[in-house]
C-alpha cells in the first residue's frame, strides 16, 4: 500500500510528495516538529502535543499553519489514508520558502509536512524489554526545551550507542549531570525507592511522556524527585529507564557496562508500564 504524506494542502504518495529546495527547513533546520503515538486507534495526549508545538512554534516567531482543528482534521485524514491502527504521527513545520539569506521575513509562509508511520501497538510484552544505555557529553545548543528539527547532535550522539550495540546515549552536561536521552527524557529509581529525573529548563525537551508518567506516579504514591542526576547517580541507582512517545518507558539494565540494580527490570519500572498501559487503553480521547 502506497504511504500518503500531506504537503502544503495536498495529499501526496511519499515518492512524489516535495518540499521545495529553498525550503528553510532543509537550508538551515530552520523549523520544529512532533511525534504523537497513535495506539489501538487514538492519539495519545494529542492537546499536549499541540500544545507544546504551539510554544516551540512561538519561542521561534514561527507562524503557526493551521488552527489546531484543521491540523487535527489532516492527522485524521493521514491516519485513515495510509490505513494505520497503531503507530505514530509526524508533523513538521518549517519558516518557509526563500532565497538562501540567514535572515528572514516575517511575512513568509510556513511550510507544512504531515505523515505517518505504522507499528506494532504497544504491549507489556512488547514494552517490558531490556535496553542498554551509554553516556556521551551534551553537544547539542542551549534551548533544547524547543522541539526543534535540527536533529545532528542527537543523530551523532545516537549513531555512538549503535556502533556499540546499545540503545540509547544519555548526555551529559559540563558538569557531569544527565540532561536527557538523544530522543528520549532520562529516569532513575534509588534504593529508597525515589523517582529522579531531572528537573525542566532549557536543558531538557519537556517530554509529555515524562509529564503523563509523573501524574501516574503521583498516583501510584511513589515519592518523585525533579533534579538533575549525575553518572554515578545512574551507576548507583536500583532501576532506571527512559520515555518518549515512541517508547513509551524503556527499562535499562545496563548503563556504561555497569549493571543496573541486578539487571532485570525493577519493580517500580513494571508498576509504571503496568499503570501507562491501563491508561493507554482507558483514556479518552479527545
Ligand atoms: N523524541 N527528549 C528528546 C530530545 C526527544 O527528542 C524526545 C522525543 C523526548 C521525549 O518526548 P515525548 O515524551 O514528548 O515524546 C525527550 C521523539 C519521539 C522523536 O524525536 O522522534
Amino acid at each position: 500500500m502506497p504511504k500518503i504524506a500531506y504537503v502544503n494542502g495536498l495529499y501526496r504518495r511519499h515518492e512524489s510528495a516535495f518540499v521545495n529546495i529553498e525550503d528553510r527547513g532543509l537550508q538551515f533546520a530552520d523549523g520544529v516538529y512532533e511525534v504523537i503515538a497513535f495506539h489501538d486507534k487514538k492519539l495519545i495526549d494529542l492537546t499536549d502535543h499541540l500544545n507544546r508545538l504551539e510554544k516551540s512554534l512561538s519561542e521561534l516567531s514561527l507562524h503557526k499553519p493551521k488552527t489546531n482543528t484543521s491540523l487535527r482534521l489532516i492527522i485524521d485524514q493521514i491516519i485513515k489514508r495510509n490505513r494505520i491502527s497503531s503507530g505514530s504521527v509526524y508533523k513538521q513545520v518549517t519558516r518557509g520558502v526563500a532565497p538562501r539569506d540567514f535572515s528572514y521575513s516575517s511575512t513568509l509562509k510556513p511550510t507544512l509536512i504531515v505523515y505517518a508511520k505504522r507499528s506494532q501497538p504497544f504491549t507489556i510484552k512488547s514494552i517490558q524489554k531490556r535496553h542498554i544505555v551509554i553516556s556521551k557529553p551534551d553537544i547539542r545548543w542551549r534551548r533544547c526545551d524547543i522541539k526543534s528539527v535540527s536533529l545532528l547532535p542527537a543523530v551523532i550522539t545516537k549513531q555512538s550507542a549503535s556502533e556499540v550495540g546499545a540503545d540509547e546515549t544519555w548526555m551529559c552536561d559540563q558538569e557531569g549531570l544527565i540532561t536527557e536521552g538523544t530522543s528520549s527524557n532520562a529516569w532513575i529509581i534509588s534504593y529508597d525507592k525515589q523517582l529522579i529525573t531531572r528537573n525542566l529548563d532549557f536543558s531538557i525537551l519537556p517530554g509529555i511522556t515524562r509529564q503523563r508518567i509523573l501524574k501516574l506516579a503521583r498516583k501510584l504514591n511513589i515519592e518523585i524527585i525533579e533534579r538533575p542526576f549525575s553518572i554515578n547517580d545512574v551507576k548507583t541507582a536500583k532501576e532506571a529507564f527512559y520515555s518518549s512517545s515512541t517508547g513509551p518507558i524503556k527499562p535499562v539494565v545496563k548503563f556504561n557496562n555497569h549493571i543496573i540494580g541486578d539487571g532485570k527490570i525493577g519493580e517500580i519500572t513494571k508498576l509504571l508500564i503496568k499503570s501507562y498501559m491501563n491508561y493507554l487503553d482507558n483514556f479518552d480521547v479527545e
